[in-house]
């Protein structure tokens, strides 16, 4: 079997079992090419196989940008490191559903959607009490998330471009309130309502915090912290948890059932959870290895299940543009807010010694979103076990956008990948007595 890619005529030739086969290419506007086998498998007989899915394109799209080896990063054409500076998580959302950013009126109006739909429906708020205290609050949140489904059964049809219209807003409106609750649930304090004169991410901070029995005034400085790391998380094309948001909603399962599995997705620790992992590790190496070098033996271990957590990624094969955002952030929070630099100077000597060892160069392992940003949000008093839930707080417009895009999609159909069967050949069902 052979595969020529001709450059000039925009196609490959497959040569298999003395057949030829033309596939096309096909070219994304930043010039990265994908040879499009779809006629393969009825033309051919064969199948590809590609475990993870590391060379397959399972969609084309106009949401995000990203060049790997160069370390870039772009929304809608916008680079992350501008739109980190210079925007907001609402205005970045918009960008990142619509296509464009928005004029003032539009971004008022987008904002007053959102906030119109913060509340929870009383009902909801009595779920909780159905998880044990312990409950992790990515489980909680999504489950929750899953409910919504329950009490919007009026907005839950995915080909209604008003019903997904309105879905979209309550999720973003609604998530903050959902996560913030499985928060004050699981330290035994009451939920706070919504305040809607606050913006985003003041009312998470608010929600998260605030108490009946004393004034809360929100600081300026955490609630920009947050809404950076919002914008930095807000959307990344087909991460694990994106491509379940489209798997799911791939089969016209509504929106917030999508959005439910995409919230399981990111708990893993090795997509979303690795913020909470990392903080860990570095208390961890804190408290028990003595230095950053000997957990690093670890890793490097093949007998040792150990990884550096915050560390490697799929498509980044040099900085993580989050990450070198967000290094840079976490030593301006932590002097600003002037708490212990400790945690952060354990990171750093890891980065360090980490990119100066064979085993993480050879392998192109730089620190990715997760090294540095639980750092910033332990700085901001957000508990460990919440880290992942702002992960998904960030995220949800980058999944909605998926999805929505997905819908109107020509191409899009169910999910459903081959497998390439290893399993016994027929045999005859034996009677329990004669085996
Ligand atoms: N520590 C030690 N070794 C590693 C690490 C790591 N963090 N990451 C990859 N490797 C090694 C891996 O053992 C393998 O070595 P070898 O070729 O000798 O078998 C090689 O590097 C390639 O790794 P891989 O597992 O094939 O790479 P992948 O693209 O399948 O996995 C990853 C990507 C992000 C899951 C992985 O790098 C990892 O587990 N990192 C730690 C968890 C983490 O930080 N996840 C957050 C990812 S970014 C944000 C997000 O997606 O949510």
């Amino acid at each position: 079997m052979t595969l020529d890619v001709d450059v000039l005529s925009d196609v490959a030739t497959l040569n298999v079992d003395g057949r030829e086969l033309e596939l096309p290419l096909i070219e994304g506007s930043e010039g990265e090419r994908a040879i499009d086998i779809q006629r393969l498998r009825a033309e051919t007989g064969l199948v590809t196989y590609d475990p993870g899915y590391g060379n397959t394109g399972s969609c084309i799209s106009d949401i995000t940008f990203i060049d790997g080896d160069a370390g870039v990063l772009r929304y809608r054409g916008y680079p992350i490191e501008q739109l980190a500076q210079q925007s907001t998580f609402m205005e970045t959302s918009y960008l990142i559903l619509n296509g464009e950013l928005p004029t003032q009126a539009q971004l008022s109006e987008f904002k007053d959607q959102i906030t119109y739909h913060t509340l929870l429906h009383e009902d909801i708020r009595h779920m909780y009490r159905a998880f044990p205290l312990s409950a992790h609050p990515m489980a909680v949140t999504s489950a929750v998330v899953g409910a919504l489904s329950t009490f919007y059964q009026d907005s839950l049809d995915p080909l209604d471009d008003d019903q997904v219209e309105v879905s979209t807003y309550r999720l973003l409106a609604k998530l903050p309130t959902i996560a913030a609750c499985a928060h004050k649930y699981s330290i035994g304090q009451p939920f706070n309502y919504p305040q809607n004169d606050l913006d985003y991410a003041e009312n998470i901070l608010h929600m998260m915090f605030s108490t009946p029995t004393e004034a809360y005034d929100v600081n300026p400085t955490f609630a920009r912290a947050i809404d950076v790391l919002l914008i930095l998380h807000a959307e990344h094309e087909q991460n694990c948890s994106t491509s379940t948001m489209r798997m799911v909603g791939s089969s016209q399962a509504n929106i917030y059932a999508s959005a439910s599995a995409a919230i399981m997705a990111l708990w893993g620790p090795l997509h979303g959870g690795a913020n909470q992992a990392v903080i860990e590790m570095l208390h961890d190496v804190a408290d028990n290895e003595g230095s950053g070098k000997a957990f690093l033996e670890r890793c490097k271990d093949r007998d040792d299940t150990t990884r550096l957590m915050g560390f490697g990624h799929r498509v980044y094969k040099n900085f993580d543009p989050r990450a070198l955002i967000l290094k840079e952030a976490a030593d301006g929070v932590l002097r600003e807010l002037g708490r212990s630099t400790q945690m952060l100077e354990i990171a750093q000597e890891i980065e360090a010694q980490a990119l100066d060892d064979d085993y993480f160069v050879s392998r192109k392992l730089y620190p990715n979103v997760d090294f540095y940003s639980g750092i910033i949000y332990e700085a901001l008093g957000i508990p460990i076990h919440t880290f992942t839930a702002f992960f998904a707080l960030g995220r949800m417009p980058g999944w909605i956008a998926q999805w929505r895009e997905q819908g109107k999609d020509p191409a899009a159909r169910i999910g459903r990948p081959r497998q390439i069967y290893t399993g016994e050949n027929e045999r005859q069902f034996q009677p329990i007595e004669q085996r």
